[in-house]
């Protein structure tokens, strides 16, 4: 069969989908122009695409013989997975595997914050660091007794909640569905509503898929909420945040800063009016790109688009009810 894949990948993974079938790879600009993917499509049986490539219905279609969607992301919002399944097409994707970086990243991003580390870094830097610091001097804040509040504890919220424990933080959180009390236990977590979360927490983790429920849900009115002490972390999707409202609330110091990994736009723009605001420290959504991570997610990539183009059940497929379906 016909694999197309938007942009290359591991050599030892492509090597394993050729072993069975024809591949090409597209190596022009990133992300794929949507004129060159409809027409590579067409003959295609199997796509393998990344989290920037928009599959939106006109994709779909063109994909006239397309079986099988594979891809290299835990996110599937850039795959309208409803027009996908609706000509039986397999979407599948990469969970699990990018847990631990990921929760990883939106720790580095809370004790960034919390210890100004990178504000330190620039400081030096910038060669402006002058004077022995004094006692009152460039001072961070304790992550130890602060409440950490977590929005969105799937997978990755609650690999981030362990994390938060070990440096003896209290947690809340928000989610779609409250956790058993077994597991709101062994967390130590408090089931709160989102309000809430956002007015009592000194930190704010986002870790809720984008959908049409989550999109600019976090907005002036919640931001409003939250202590002028706050951070907020995101490290989901861009688009969950209103990156305008955003941009007020940094500008007023409604909150005290932001780590943002994800953004509306990616990459930024030059223009984006959070370049060179102080409170904010930016990342350019390197969340699960660690050397391991992104080799495993390799391998789930391909083995997904294999099992699915031999109809066998791939190890991750987007399903009808999870609830999330990709939005266009
Ligand atoms: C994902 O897998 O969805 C992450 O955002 C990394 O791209």
């Amino acid at each position: 069969m016909k694999v197309l894949l938007t942009r290359r990948l591991h050599d030892f993974a492509v090597k394993k989908i050729r072993k069975r079938h024809q591949v090409e790879i597209y190596t022009g600009k990133v992300p794929i122009p949507k004129d060159v993917l409809v027409s590579k499509i067409k003959d295609k049986d199997g796509l393998i695409c990344y989290p920037y490539d928009k599959i939106d219905s006109d994709v779909i279609n063109a994909g006239i013989k397309l079986k099988a969607i594979s891809t290299f992301s835990v996110g599937y919002n850039h795959i309208d997975v409803k027009a996908a399944l609706e000509r039986g097409i397999i979407v599948s994707y990469t969970p699990e595997i990018l847990t631990r970086a990921t929760a990883d990243l939106a720790m580095a991003l809370v004790l960034s914050l919390f210890r100004r580390v990178s504000e330190g870094d620039g400081l030096i830097h910038k060669k402006e660091w002058k004077t022995i610091l004094g006692p009152y001097e460039f001072l961070g804040t304790d992550l130890y007794g602060k409440t950490l509040g977590i929005f969105g504890m799937g997978r990755i919220g609650k690999a981030v909640a362990k994390r938060a424990l070990g440096f003896d933080m209290k947690l809340l959180y928000h989610n779609r569905k409250r956790l058993s009390p077994r597991e709101e236990k062994s967390l130590n977590a408090r089931y709160v509503s989102l309000d809430e979360l956002f007015r009592r927490s000194d930190v704010v983790s986002i870790h809720v898929p984008h959908t049409p429920k989550t999109h600019g849900i976090v907005n002036l009115k919640l931001l409003k909420n939250m202590k002028k002490t706050s951070f907020l972390v995101n490290t989901a999707r861009g688009k969950i945040i209103n990156e305008k409202d955003l941009v007020v609330a940094l500008k007023k110091k409604t909150i005290s800063g932001v780590a943002l990994d994800v953004f509306q736009n990616e990459p930024i723009d030059a223009s984006n009016p959070l370049i060179g605001l102080k409170n904010v420290l930016m990342t350019p959504h390197i969340g699960s790109a660690t050397v391991e991570t992104r080799r495993a997610m390799a391998e789930i990539t391909v083995k997904n688009l294999m099992l699915s183009l031999a109809r066998k059940k791939p190890i991750y497929q987007v399903k009808v009810e999870s609830g999330h379906l990709g939005r266009f």
